[in-house]
């Protein structure tokens, strides 16, 4: 009864959601004793990502999420798809590709495939992934570059004729406070939806940095539950500076990090479009940040011996409140 999931859905019908990865599944036991009990929504951190389940053209390799889609199934839990259209993690025979008909032939390939094979296994979807730049333009990659704005629209027909029933959404960073960003990610989505276009969701990523963590998740979740669409919150970690074994630097960061936690989960519940949150990893040592941002880490819930710590109560606590 003091399970994540258990309390998420008690607190209003949401998930508590992670991301992982699928080897760990295969050897792991300590790793997937914590999944299954406490998790109830699976995001897979990189292998739905182009460059692995279609490194060639038309050479699928759908391993990986097969091995995630079958832990879900067997203990109930939902996916949530991640990605399609990317910067990143898209291989070169793609982003090489100059000819609009080309690129949209090769988009709705890879679409038919990837989603068709689970169109009644993952109940979100993060079609479009991080299209903008800071100031609220559109970032310079393939699909933009080729195609235009139109790609995102394309993109989401694609995906709901194949996956009628699987709710579609555009996923970012820093769009969780009300700036430039997240007002032009609403005028995008408004837009989109005077298209009836298949659009049901704006993932808030919420990379945050303890200490440093927006005040307005709520009003910036409002510019787009306003609108009709949901708003998970789909990568959430908060990062903090770090010793050399990975523990908080100080006190007083660790004190933010645990506030940070608890008003981002609350944020979720103070909001009905916010269908759940998932953490991007739940245990330190399989977490991205060490390798990315030298200095921080330690932004998850469960240490390097997979226990609990004040994070983790901390998040407990703030699904008890909601
Ligand atoms: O699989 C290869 C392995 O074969 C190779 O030996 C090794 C050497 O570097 O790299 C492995 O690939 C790595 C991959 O993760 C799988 O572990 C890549 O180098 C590494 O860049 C990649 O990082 C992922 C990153 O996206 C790529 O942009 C992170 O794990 C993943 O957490 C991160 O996730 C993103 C979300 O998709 C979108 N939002 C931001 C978030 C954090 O960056």
């Amino acid at each position: 009864k003091d399970a994540l999931d258990y309390l998420a859905n008690k607190a209003g019908k949401r998930y508590l959601g992670t991301a992982i990865q699928s080897y760990q599944l295969v050897n792991n036991p300590q790793y997937v004793q914590i999944l299954e009990s406490q998790f109830d929504a699976i995001t897979p951190e990189n292998e739905m990502k182009w460059e692995v389940v279609e490194p060639t053209e038309g050479n699928f390799d759908f391993s990986g999420t097969d091995k995630i889609v079958a832990e879900a199934k067997k203990t109930g839990s939902i996916v949530r798809g991640h990605n399609i259209c990317w910067d990143s993690q898209t291989p070169a025979w793609v982003t090489s590709i100059t000819d609009p008909k080309r690129l949209k032939e090769v988009l709705k390939n890879h679409i038919d495939a990837v989603i068709g094979r689970y169109k009644d296994d993952l109940a979100y979807f993060d079609i479009v992934n991080e299209p903008l730049n800071e100031n609220g333009t559109y970032k310079s990659n393939v699909w933009y570059n080729v195609l235009g704005e139109s790609y995102i629209e394309t993109a989401l027909r694609y995906a709901h004729e194949v996956a009628p029933n699987m709710k579609l959404c555009i996923n970012d960073y820093n769009i969780e406070t009300v700036n430039a960003k997240s007002k032009a990610m609403a005028v995008l989505s408004a837009k989109l939806l005077a298209k009836n276009a298949p659009l049901h969701c704006i993932g808030f990523e919420s990379h945050f940095i303890g200490g440093s963590t927006p005040k307005d998740i709520p009003a910036s979740m409002r510019q787009f539950s306003d609108l009709g669409l949901e708003v998970p919150m789909t990568e959430l970690d908060v990062r903090i500076p770090v010793t050399a074994n990975d523990q908080p630097a100080n006190a007083t960061v660790a004190k933010a990090q645990v506030d940070d936690y608890y008003t981002s989960i609350s944020a979720c519940l103070g909001n009905d479009m916010c269908p759940g949150v998932s953490i991007w990893q739940f245990a330190d040592p399989t977490s991205w940040i060490p390798g990315v941002f030298k200095g921080y880490g330690a932004a998850l819930l469960y240490d390097a011996e997979y226990q609990p710590k004040s994070t983790y109560y901390v998040v407990q606590q703030a699904l008890r409140d909601g």
